[in-house]
């Protein structure tokens, strides 16, 4: 096989002529595909209904210590399933809020909190300071930089390694600027890389020196139990831990959720801190509510039962949806590998897939995409600013899609990468 690189433009202008004309007969099928978000499939939701059988609740409403989930109260969640977590995440129960349905919604919270009223109680409120700054190893997940966005924190894009954001340059930037203020991290499984951080990233970021002393590392591990292979199954570091070690307990807000386990928008999710840091945003919040919905914690607190349940739940979502990721592969390596145009990851867990392609080309497949009836995440999004510098990197999401669709998406996908490339090589 040539490699599109090495091709005259003569046999570039042929290669495009062949590859128009698959793209067209795409284009005449009137296809609607949509990739462009990673949510759980019907499948997967439906493995979960039982949540809403009579048996789950059986008309006993109360949780293990007496309190009625019916009624007011009990700010930082039930104590079954703050038991349950406290295993999954190896962290103890006074460290963590069980919360309502989303994870985002506590890390929104956590920064408007932060800049209206500091992390701490005598700490400046961040919005005091002329700037307030944030790393964002990048590519990373567009909701966070949609946050910083929407509060005008600075971003400060970092690259992303195989094993984590670049350390150098997020050490550098730490120590040498008060006002970077934190850091997003999805350390288990990437959004979108798949990647997970290895252990010297996450002892670097535990030890690191940073100019402000109200520094956090927000820690969205929203992936943590999300393995595709038993035997390949990754575990990043224990940042609570490392961070107390390092003798800078307060420096870690770990967020995670139900979402993926059991339903979006419906699910529970959970802030694991220092006992200071959980202690000063229980304060905080009760002013904002009088309790979380417990009737949907006691639910969940029954349905999944334990940490061990939930991992044989997680192997059964693992099962829909493992033959997607490797369908996608299997497309991806039978229509593109050895062409020198694209290269992507074979992540071992989570909900994405990144893929690289020649410079400047990702804005070029995403309209190419859309106009044959194929919506893919935006070109940019993974990206601070929505801009990525080198315009040549998509997110694959392959878990809605049914498997045929998928297939017939990634193949048309591939068949916009390739006219994309031999476009721009032409030129
Ligand atoms: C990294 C990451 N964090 C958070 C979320 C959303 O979590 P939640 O549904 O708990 O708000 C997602 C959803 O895709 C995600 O990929």
């Amino acid at each position: 096989m040539t490699k599109f690189t090495d091709m005259s433009r003569q046999e570039l202008m042929q290669e495009h002529e062949l590859l128009i004309s698959r793209y067209n007969t795409y284009k005449d099928m009137g296809l609607k595909l949509d990739m462009s978000r990673g949510k759980p499939c019907k499948e997967q939701l439906d493995l979960i209904n039982g949540m809403f059988d009579e048996s789950v609740l059986h008309g006993d409403y109360n949780c293990e210590n007496g309190t009625d989930s019916r009624n007011y109260g009990i700010i930082d969640g039930i104590p079954e399933l703050k038991r349950i977590f406290a295993e999954l995440l190896d962290i103890s129960e006074n460290e963590l809020i069980v919360s309502g349905n989303s994870s985002l919604n506590i890390m929104h919270d956590m920064i408007s909190r932060a800049l209206l009223l500091g992390v701490a109680q005598n700490d400046r409120p961040w919005k005091e300071y002329s700037s307030v700054k944030f790393i964002c190893p990048s590519p990373g997940y567009d909701r966070h930089f949609a946050i910083c966005g929407l509060y005008g924190i600075k971003m400060l894009p970092v690259k992303m390694n195989p094993d984590g954001p670049d350390m150098d340059a997020v050490e550098k930037l730490a120590v040498e600027d008060a006002s970077v203020k934190g850091i997003w991290c999805v350390p288990q499984y990437s959004n979108p890389e798949g990647i997970t951080y290895s252990n010297r990233v996450v002892e670097r970021l535990a030890k690191m020196e940073t100019k402000a002393n109200d520094f956090r590392i927000f820690w969205d591990n929203a992936y943590f139990v999300h393995d595709l292979y038993e035997e390949k199954k990754e575990r990043v570091m224990n940042i609570i831990k490392e961070c107390k070690a390092a003798g800078n307990p307060d420096r870690p807000y770990v967020f995670a959720s139900t979402s993926k386990i059991t339903f979006p928008g419906a699910g529970v999710s959970v802030i694991a801190s220092s006992k200071a840091n959980i202690d000063y945003a229980k304060d905080q919040i009760k002013i904002q509510t009088i309790g979380p919905d417990k009737i949907n914690q006691l639910r969940h607190a029954r349905f999944l039962k334990s940490a061990q349940d939930i991992y044989e739940l997680m192997r059964r979502h693992a099962e829909i949806i493992r033959p997607k990721f490797e369908a996608v592969n299997s497309v991806l390596t039978e229509e593109l590998a050895g062409k020198g145009i694209a290269s992507w990851t074979t992540p071992a867990g989570g909900y994405f897939m990144s893929f690289s392609t020649v410079e400047g080309c990702a804005k070029r497949i995403e309209t190419l995409a859309k106009e044959a009836g194929l919506v893919l995440t935006p070109a940019g999004a993974t990206y601070p600013y929505g801009i990525d510098p080198n315009d040549n990197n998509i997110r694959i999401s392959p878990t809605v899609p049914p498997l045929d669709s998928l297939k017939l998406s990634m193949h048309l996908f591939c068949v916009c990468v390739q006219i994309a490339a031999a476009e721009k090589l032409m030129k």
